[in-house]
């Protein structure tokens, strides 16, 4: 048994002191699960202010994809602090045009890119979709229920995984409209393909009857969808809707915010059924933790935004577009790579642990990008809600940093350098975690209550 890493109640003295103070002058609309307050992390441990050591399967939202605090990102970032801080997106500096340069020969187009650069995912989002409206002249959009794009009124617009990311801000973005991302495990629609249903749903349907395609800019999709639960699409899906797009002169927008930069095994998730976007949004993962977005947009589409079209303060900033470079060394290297092949074996090791457990519907997803959905029982399906904030609560008592996704997903998306003793202990811990809940205090995972 993995020795306790955790020598206070939790939340411990110091950070119960840093809570209450943090109570009385932060927001409260932050969606936060559970008490950590860190110190200070390296790679994928990380500790709290009272001493207690944790495993990071969370990485700050999938952020921290190098680990924290890598040595070779630290370095690049405290050179180009050494140089300057900032100089605004009215200027030219080498880090910027490098970067756009490594775009251009990694993203997936397969003809020439270029590049604007943002500090998050949800600015990544707005400027993709500014663009599409921009070249195409159209003013409609096509999003997916369940996903999840960002905050911003237009990401907002699209954005579908918990009601109340939308409750209380109607109205948002006019001109999008949802249709429901393939689900095997759950299919909507009747027949085996669900991938190929939502793609008759659009033509035969929405189309038909509601959203003239012709004024549609574009269809945004995430091409694994993240906070909706960490869905891979069925094969054909993606290839399908690009062919879709083709025939209606809609662009095509990958959102691999989540997905992109090596987690699943592959530089962008598009890349494991061979599509390729007009537009691709990146954050997250790009900068190991610094905030960075990009578009990344074929040249022939890029290139129509005249001077003055979109902008920014921060874009291209100097420290960001060093950890980025940083970070692209490292995923390129070393660490896609090695999230495939741990990936490969998270996922056996996973699949081990739900022949062992019964409220484990289903284990999914590609590299370090995994997903664990939790069920009241295998043949009902009913979402176990209450059992997975449970779990992930205990499992943060027991020294495990996990989030949720979906309704009742347990998600995995540690740093990227993560080894296989790192996930036999994440393993551990949780089987733990899951024993001490079902031996407890939940209803739920005796299927008694299914909320
Ligand atoms: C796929 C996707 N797009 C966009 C965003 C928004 O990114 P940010 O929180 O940096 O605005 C997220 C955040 O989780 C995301 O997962």
């Amino acid at each position: 048994m993995t020795k306790s890493h955790i020598h206070t109640d939790l939340p411990g003295p110091k950070a119960r002191e840093l809570l209450a103070r943090d109570a009385l002058v932060v927001s409260p609309s932050y969606p936060r699960d559970y008490p950590f307050v860190m110190s200070h992390g390296k790679g994928a441990e990380v500790w709290d202010v009272d001493g207690n050591r944790f495993l990071d399967f969370a990485a700050g939202i999938a952020v921290c994809s190098t680990g924290h605090s890598h040595p070779a990102v630290v370095r690049a970032i405290k050179d180009a602090a050494d140089r300057f801080l900032h100089i605004s997106s009215d200027y030219w500096h080498a880090g910027q045009v490098e970067l756009a340069e490594r775009m251009n020969a990694l993203s997936p187009m397969k003809e020439p890119v270029m590049s604007f650069f943002a500090q998050s995912g949800t600015e990544s989002v707005e400027a993709a979709l500014k663009l599409a409206r921009y070249v195409t002249g159209r003013g409609r959009f096509i999003g997916f229920l369940g996903g999840f794009h960002g905050r911003t009124m237009g990401s907002l617009a699209f954005t579908s995984s918990k009601y109340t990311q939308q409750k209380g801000f109607f109205p948002a973005m006019p001109g999008v409209t949802h249709v429901p991302y393939p689900n095997n495990y759950r299919p909507l629609f009747a027949g085996g393909d669900q991938g190929r249903a939502v793609l008759r749903y659009i033509e035969e349907v929405l189309f038909v009857h509601n959203v003239p395609s012709n004024e549609v800019a574009a269809i945004l999709v995430e091409p694994i969808q993240g906070e909706g639960g960490y869905l891979v699409p069925p094969d054909g899906f993606l290839a399908g809707l690009r062919e879709l797009c083709n025939r209606h002169g809609i662009l095509l927008i990958f959102d691999e915010v989540q997905s992109g930069v090596g987690r699943t095994g592959k530089m962008f998730a598009c890349e494991h059924w061979g599509v390729a976007p007009d537009i691709m949004t990146l954050a997250k993962g790009l900068g190991s933790g610094m905030p960075i977005g990009m578009v990344v947009a074929k040249r022939s589409i890029m290139q129509k935004w005249s001077r003055g079209a979109h902008g920014n303060t921060y874009g291209g900033n100097p420290l960001c577009c060093a950890a980025a470079l940083a970070t692209l060394d490292l995923v390129e290297r070393e660490y896609r790579a090695n999230a495939a092949k741990i990936g490969d074996y998270f996922m056996e090791q996973l699949q081990l642990f739900a022949a062992k457990h019964s409220v484990v519907g289903e284990v999914r997803g590609k590299g370090l990008m995994l997903g664990m959905e939790l069920v009241v029982d295998r043949a009902g399906k009913v979402p176990a809600k209450t059992l997975c904030d449970a779990l992930i609560t205990r499992a943060f008592h027991n020294g495990l940093l996990l989030l949720s996704c979906g309704l009742s997903t347990v998600r995995f998306m540690p740093p990227l350098m993560i080894d296989e003793a790192d996930v036999d202990e994440a393993i551990e811990l949780l089987g733990r975690s899951l024993e001490e809940v079902l031996a407890t205090e939940h209803p739920i995972a005796r299927g008694i209550a299914t909320a």
